[in-house]
C-alpha cells in the first residue's frame, strides 16, 4: 500500500466512524465513556446499575468489542454501546452536541520503556483533547497497577491546565476487571476538570 493509499484508506474509516457514532448515539448530549474497556465486564455491570446514564465503551481489539456487545445483549441492556475504536479517533469523531459526563481508564497499558512513554493513555495531549469534551466538573477515574505510571501521572498534573486532583469524591462503582483480578496491588485517582 503507497502512502496516498493510505491516507485514503484512514479517511474512509473516519468517515465510517463518524456515521456509526451519530447513529449510535443519536438524541444523547451526554455519555459515560470507558477507555480500554477490554472485555466490557466493568461497564456492562455499570450501565446495568446506572440506567439513566447512557455508557459507551470503546477499545481498539474487535474481538473484546464483539463479545461485550454480546454480553450487554445478554444483559438485556438498552443504555450502552461498545465501539473499536482508538480513543484520539474517538474524541475527534464524536459528534458536537454530545458531552462526556464521567471517564474511567482502568488498567491502561502501562508502556514501561521510556521510549514508549509517549503512547501512554494518560499523556497531557490527550488529557487536554478530553476535557474539550468533558461536561464541567466531569470526573476521570483512573486506576492502574503500575507504580511507576501512576507516580509519572501525578508529575504530568501540576503542568495540566484541564484537570486537577479531585478532593472528597469517591470510587463511584466497584467491580473487579480481567486485569485487576491478575493483580494484588493498585492506586486510584480522580481528577476532575478544571
Ligand atoms: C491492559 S488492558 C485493560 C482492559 C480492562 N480495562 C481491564 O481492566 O481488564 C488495556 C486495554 O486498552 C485497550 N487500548 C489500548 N490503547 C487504546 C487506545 N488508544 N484506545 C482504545 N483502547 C485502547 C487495549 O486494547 C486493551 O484492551
Amino acid at each position: 500500500m503507497d502512502y496516498e493509499e493510505h491516507i485514503q484508506r484512514v479517511e474512509r474509516r473516519k468517515a465510517a466512524l463518524k456515521v456509526e457514532l451519530s447513529v449510535s448515539l443519536e438524541g444523547l448530549s451526554s455519555i459515560v465513556l470507558e477507555i480500554g474497556c477490554g472485555h466490557g465486564h466493568w461497564l456492562t455491570d455499570y450501565a446495568a446499575k446506572h440506567s439513566s446514564q447512557f455508557c459507551v465503551g470503546i477499545d481498539v481489539i474487535r474481538d473484546r468489542i464483539d463479545r461485550s456487545n454480546r454480553k450487554a445483549a445478554r444483559a438485556g441492556l438498552s443504555n450502552i454501546r461498545f465501539i473499536k475504536v482508538e480513543a484520539g479517533e474517538f474524541l475527534e469523531s464524536l459528534p458536537e452536541g454530545v458531552a462526556i459526563e464521567s471517564v474511567f481508564v482502568l488498567f491502561p497499558d502501562p508502556w514501561p520503556k521510556k521510549r514508549h512513554w509517549k503512547n501512554r493513555i494518560m499523556n497531557s495531549d490527550f488529557l487536554d483533547s478530553l476535557a474539550n469534551r468533558c461536561k464541567e466538573n466531569a470526573c476521570l477515574h483512573f486506576r492502574t497497577d503500575h507504580e511507576e505510571y501512576f507516580e509519572w501521572t501525578q508529575e504530568v498534573l501540576p503542568s495540566l491546565g484541564s484537570w486537577h486532583l479531585a478532593s472528597g469524591v469517591e470510587w463511584p462503582f466497584e467491580r473487579e476487571t480481567v486485569f485487576q483480578a491478575k493483580v494484588d496491588f493498585y492506586q486510584s485517582m480522580i481528577l476532575e476538570k478544571t
